[in-house]
């Protein structure tokens, strides 16, 4: 199908009305807001790592997103409430190292930006919004969803207290119901169409795909699973055996995991997780299975929930996050375009770090392949 509309963004519908944005407007930034202030004394200072960033600064720029595309039409030449706002937090010019250096306002400061920013789209929000309004408030929530959500797997690398409650419950897998499904060979719809509301430009645009016929794990890797393999034969008389999880030790005879800042009893039904694609891929080959494609996750994923077991964790593919046919990048360019340079993974499912809002099947999420710091799992195909 071509595209006939110059601005595809404009035909992503329908939008939810003006009092829904709202509240999930408020529950996004109150999730926000409730990370920071409960900031202990020198928390604020991470090391300069490519998985983290400063908190500060994430604040600063999910705010700076917020209003740069919902006020300023994603132009520099509009004016932001603070002169020094488009050279401290646009992601796409300061660099990575430079977040560490830069004179950083205070939280006080921080939290008067976004409570500007915020109530200028209070007074937006007092009426109902055109498409083009709601699609960038929609963009700008999202991206502090996704923020909010890298907060938690900050705090997790970094050992912190749990920086606001699940949206669900890390729970156990029922291993005894394991079992392969088989799907016979068909043609599937993949991507995302104009009337099935806001999507990112890496899902346009919804088309046919012949997947031939594959079996696939009704429930994902357990760590006991993951146990079994480490502590295997065939795992240790490799060149590159899996290492233990980056959470995990071993003491005594006895295996635990750290969860942010409390060490537990590794729970051995619980799906496991912090795992890189990489090392998926290892355990994969030692167990000759291999990892679902993210069309096979996906129709898994769109399967009635009693005939399969969620994760609640992102899943790897071996999909590399690459465009559809007939992709094209939304305004927001840099959400998807420059990542699909081959060293990024397709990810599907959702953490329960992930609101609900943000799960739906067609999403595409995307890791490099040697990331586990975020709440990440896998599953199984035969091979
Ligand atoms: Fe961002």
């Amino acid at each position: 199908m071509s595209n006939p509309l110059p601005n595809d963004y404009l035909s992503y519908s329908p939008f939810p009305p003006s009092s829904t944005l709202e509240k999930w407007l408020e529950e996004s930034n109150q999730i926000t807001h409730q990370i920071l202030t409960n900031l202990q004394e020198g928390e604020e200072r991470v090391p300069q790592l490519p998985i983290l960033n400063p908190p500060l600064w994430e604040f600063g720029h999910l705010t700076w997103f917020h209003e740069f595309w919902v006020h300023r039409e994603g132009r520099e030449d509009q004016p932001s409430f603070r002169a020094d706002a488009d050279y401290l937090f646009n992601s796409s010019e300061i660099a990575h190292p430079d977040r560490w250096s830069i004179s950083m306002p205070s939280l006080d400061d921080l939290l008067e930006y976004n409570q500007s920013v915020f109530d200028r789209t209070g007074q937006l929000l007092h009426k109902p919004v055109d498409a083009k309004t709601a699609y960038f408030i929609q963009l700008a929530i999202f991206h502090q969803d996704m923020h909010n959500e890298a907060f938690a797997y900050m705090w997790q690398t970094m050992g912190y207290s749990m920086p606001f409650l699940p949206f669900q419950k890390l729970g156990s897998v029922q291993t005894g119901k394991q079992h392969f499904l088989h799907f016979p060979k068909s043609t599937i719809k993949v991507g995302s169409d104009r009337s099935t509301g806001f999507i990112f430009d890496n899902e346009k645009w919804g088309h046919e795909q012949e997947l031939p016929a594959f079996d696939i794990s009704s429930t994902p890797v357990t760590n006991a699973d993951y146990l079994a393999f480490l502590e295997s034969k065939t795992n240790l008389s490799e060149t590159k055996p899996v290492l233990a999880p980056p959470h995990w030790k071993k003491q005594g005879k006895i295996w635990f995991e750290r969860f942010f800042q409390e060490w537990l009893p590794l729970n051995p039904s619980s799906a496991v997780r912090h795992i890189s694609y990489l090392d998926a891929q290892r355990f994969c080959d030692g167990l000759k299975v291999r990892l679902p494609s993210e069309h096979e996750l996906s129709l898994l994923m769109s399967q009635k929930q009693q005939d399969w077991q969620s994760s609640h964790l992102w899943e790897w593919t071996s999909s590399p996050f690459a465009p559809f046919p007939e992709f094209k990048a939304d305004p927001y360019a840099d959400y998807s375009q420059p990542w699909f340079d081959g060293s990024y993974q397709v990810l599907k499912g959702g953490s329960p770090f992930t609101p609900d809002r943000l799960k739906r099947v067609a999403f595409r999420n995307f890791y490099q392949r040697d990331r586990s710091d975020h709440f990440c799992g896998f599953r199984t195909c035969l091979l």
